[in-house]
C-alpha cells in the first residue's frame, strides 16, 4: 500500500516546481534524502521540465552512450545512444566494427509521410461515402495545405487519400486517411491539425457524423529499411551464422521469442530516437503494428546467407522522426546529440535509428547464440549490485571483481564482500 495520504492536492498546477515537490513530499512522507535526491535531479533542468509536462517536480536523467564504429550510407558516424540499460551501447559498437570491411549499413527510404484519420459515423451507405470524399480530393488538398502554409513552404503539404469501409462490431464505418508529406517534422502536429480542419466538411459533404481525427503511429508510408552484411570470419564460423540464422526463425516462427527479439531491436532503435528528443511510444507503437502486418507478429528483421557465406541482415520500419518542433528543438540536449550526429533532415536521422535497430539485433542474436547474453551483462550488473549495495569509490570495482571471480552476481555475496573490506579483512 502507498503512504500517500490522498491523490487529491488543490492547486499543485498552480504552484512553483519547489512548491510541488514540497506539497508531493509532504502528501507521500517522503524523508529528507528522497527529497534531497528530487531537488538534486531538479537542478538546472526544471525549467524545461516545467515547460514541457504538467505538475513537474523534478527531472530524471538517463546516460547518453556513444556508439563508435558506424558506416552509415558511407557515412563514418558516432552516434548518441540515452539508454539506462548497460551492454546496449556495447553491443552496436561491437557489431558495427564487425560490419564494417563491407561498408556497414546502407539504407533506403520511403520520404517522410504521415497518415491521419477521420472516422465518420452514421451513413445509411458508407460506401457512398468513401466515393463522394474521393470526388472532393482538390478541396480537400486545399483545406489541409491552407492550415500549414509553413509545410507547403518547405515541400511538404497534401499528397493523398486513402478512404477504407470498415467492418466493425457496431457495424460499417467511413475511415478516411490524409496522407501528408511532413518533411523535416514527425508530423503529429500537422496531420492532427489538417483532419480537424477537414472534418466539418467531410460531415457538411456527406451528411456522416466525424468522430476521431488523429494520426496513424502505424506510419507505414514512413518505411526505412536498413541493410549490412557480416563476412563470415566476423562472425566466428559457419556454425555462428548458422546458429544466428536458427535464431532468427525462431523470433519469425514464435510471437513469444518474437517480442524478445524486437524488444532488442528496440533497444538501439529507441535510445536514439530518445537522445534526439523523438518520441519513444510513437516509434514503438508503429515498430510494434508493422512487424505485425502480416496478420502474426514476427521478427522486424530479416536474415539469410548471401551465396559466399555471409549473413546478411535487413531491418525495416517505420520511422516517424522529425529535427523539428517537441522536445527535440526545445531540449539542448537533444539539439547537442543531433549536433554529434551531423545531420540535416530527419530522413538522414531516420536511416541511422533504424541501421542502429539493424546492428542492435546483429549483437544480441550473436550473443545468444554463442556465449548467451549474461556472460557480457554479468561484469556491469557486478557493477550495479555493488552500487546498490552502498559501495563507494573503489570499493565498488572490488566489490564488482570478487563477485565475478566468484561466478555469482548476489547481493547477499556483495554485502559479505563489502563488510569484509570495510572490516579491512
Ligand atoms: C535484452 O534487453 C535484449 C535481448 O533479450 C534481445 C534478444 O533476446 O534478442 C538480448
Amino acid at each position: 500500500m502507498s503512504d500517500v495520504r490522498s491523490s487529491r492536492i488543490e492547486g499543485l498546477h498552480k504552484m512553483t516546481p519547489e512548491a510541488r515537490l514540497q506539497a508531493v513530499a509532504q502528501q507521500a512522507n517522503l524523508g529528507n534524502e528522497a527529497i534531497a535526491s528530487l531537488s538534486a535531479a531538479a537542478e538546472g533542468q526544471i525549467e524545461l521540465a516545467d515547460r514541457l509536462v504538467e505538475n513537474a517536480i523534478t527531472s530524471m536523467a538517463i546516460p547518453v552512450g556513444i556508439a563508435t564504429n558506424m558506416i552509415v550510407d558511407g557515412r563514418e558516424m558516432v552516434v548518441p545512444m540515452a539508454t539506462e540499460e548497460s551492454s546496449v551501447v556495447a553491443a552496436v559498437c561491437n557489431s558495427a566494427k564487425r560490419c564494417r570491411p563491407t561498408g556497414g549499413f546502407r539504407t533506403s527510404s520511403s520520404g517522410p509521410v504521415m497518415a491521419a484519420q477521420i472516422q465518420l459515423l452514421g451513413a445509411s451507405d458508407p460506401e457512398n461515402v468513401r466515393l463522394k470524399v474521393y470526388e472532393r480530393m482538390d478541396e480537400i488538398r486545399a483545406i489541409c495545405d491552407e492550415t500549414d502554409p509553413l509545410l507547403l513552404k518547405f515541400g511538404g503539404g497534401f499528397r493523398d487519400l486513402d478512404i477504407r469501409v470498415l467492418e466493425t462490431d457496431e457495424g460499417p464505418m467511413t475511415i478516411v486517411h490524409i496522407i501528408v508529406d511532413t518533411r523535416d517534422a514527425m508530423g503529429a502536429n500537422a496531420v492532427n491539425s489538417m483532419a480537424e480542419a477537414l472534418a466539418p466538411k467531410l460531415v457538411e459533404w456527406t451528411g456522416a457524423r466525424s468522430l476521431l481525427r488523429i494520426l496513424t503511429n502505424l506510419a507505414d508510408r514512413r518505411v526505412v529499411r536498413a541493410r549490412a552484411v557480416w563476412p563470415l570470419d566476423q562472425i566466428g564460423g559457419e556454425q555462428v551464422r548458422d546458429d544466428m540464422l536458427s535464431a532468427y526463425h525462431f523470433a519469425d516462427a514464435d510471437p513469444y521469442r518474437a517480442a524478445t527479439h524486437n524488444k532488442g531491436i528496440m533497444n538501439g532503435v529507441s535510445a536514439v530516437v530518445l537522445a534526439t528528443g523523438n518520441d519513444t511510444r510513437a516509434i514503438e507503437a508503429g515498430a510494434h503494428a508493422f512487424a505485425a502486418k502480416d496478420g502474426h507478429y514476427r521478427s522486424m528483421s530479416r536474415w539469410e546467407a548471401d551465396s559466399d557465406g555471409n549473413l546478411v541482415g535487413i531491418l525495416e520500419m517505420p520511422m516517424a522522426v522529425g529535427l523539428i518542433g517537441g522536445a527535440t528543438k526545445v531540449h539542448p540536449t537533444a539539439q547537442a546529440n543531433l549536433a554529434v550526429l551531423g545531420v540535416k533532415t530527419a530522413d538522414e536521422l531516420a536511416r541511422i535509428i533504424v541501421s542502429v535497430g539493424l546492428a542492435q539485433n546483429f549483437g544480441a542474436m550473436r550473443a545468444l547464440a554463442t556465449t548467451g547474453i549474461q556472460k557480457g551483462h554479468m561484469a556491469l550488473h557486478a557493477q550495479n549490485v555493488a552500487l546498490a549495495i552502498g559501495a563507494v569509490g573503489a570499493e565498488i570495482d572490488q566489490v564488482a571483481s570478487e563477485l565475478k571471480a566468484l561466478g555469482k552476481v548476489r547481493q547477499d555475496l556483495a554485502e559479505e564482500i563489502l563488510a569484509r573490506l570495510r572490516g579491512g579483512k
